[in-house]
C-alpha cells in the first residue's frame, strides 16, 4: 500500500491559520488536488478536517473516504465513509476496499500521526507565496529528522510552486 501525502503549505511550513481558515489555497491547485484524489481513488483524512468541509468538500463521491478519529462510533451512515481508530487500521479498510495506493489529505495532526510510524511513502507539497505566522504545521507532534528525496517539480500557475518526495526509509 502506497501512501501519499498532499497538502498545500505556506512558506514557513503551516497548513492553516490556528482558526482553521485556509482560503489562501489557490483555486489551481485545489483543481489539481481534486485530480490526485481521483487518481488515488481513497482518501484519508483527519476527523477535524472532515468536519470543517463535511457536506462541502467530503465525502468526496465515487472515492473511498477514511476518516482517522479516536470516537468510531460517530461514523455517518454513508456507504463510501469508514471511521478508523489507528493509521493502521486505515490502511486495512484502503486495502479491504481493493485500494493499492491511498491520499493522505491532512491536517497536521494526522500527518505527524502517520509519519511517526513511517507510513508515508512519498509527499506532494504545494508552496504557497504567504507566511501564515501561527497555525497548524504541516507535522504535529512530531520532533524527528527525516530525510526525502525530490522526485519532480512544477509550477502551478503564476507562483504555486509543487514538490514531489519520495520519503527515505
Ligand atoms: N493546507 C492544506 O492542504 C490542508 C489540508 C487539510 C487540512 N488542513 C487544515 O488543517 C486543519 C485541521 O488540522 P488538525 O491537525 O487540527 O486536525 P486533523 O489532523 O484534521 O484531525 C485531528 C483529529 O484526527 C484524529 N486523529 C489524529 N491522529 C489520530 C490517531 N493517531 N489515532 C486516532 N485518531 C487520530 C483525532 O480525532 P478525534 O478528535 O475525533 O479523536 C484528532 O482530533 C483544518 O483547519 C484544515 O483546514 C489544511
Amino acid at each position: 500500500m502506497k501512501i501519499a501525502l498532499y497538502m498545500a503549505i505556506s512558506i514557513d511550513g503551516l497548513v492553516a491559520k490556528s482558526d482553521g481558515d485556509s482560503d489562501w489555497v489557490s483555486p489551481i491547485d485545489s483543481d489539481n488536488f481534486d485530480r490526485k484524489i481521483q487518481e488515488f481513488g481513497c482518501i484519508i483524512v483527519g476527523r477535524k478536517t472532515f468536519d470543517q468541509y463535511q457536506g462541502e468538500l467530503y465525502p468526496v463521491t465515487e472515492v473511498t473516504n477514511i476518516v482517522l478519529t479516536s470516537n468510531a462510533n460517530a461514523a455517518p451512515d454513508s456507504q463510501n465513509v469508514y471511521y478508523v481508530q489507528t493509521p493502521q487500521a486505515a490502511i486495512k479498510q484502503a486495502e479491504m476496499e481493493s485500494h493499492r495506493q491511498a491520499l493522505l489529505i491532512g491536517g497536521g495532526t494526522v500527518n505527524g500521526s502517520f509519519l511517526k510510524e513511517h507510513l508515508i511513502d512519498e509527499v506532494y507539497i504545494s508552496l504557497h507565496p504567504l507566511i501564515l505566522g501561527k497555525g497548524i504545521k504541516l507535522f504535529e507532534n512530531f520532533e524527528k529528522q527525516v530525510e526525502l528525496e525530490l522526485l519532480e517539480q512544477q509550477t502551478l500557475g503564476k507562483d504555486v510552486l509543487q514538490l514531489h518526495y519520495r520519503v527515505i526509509k
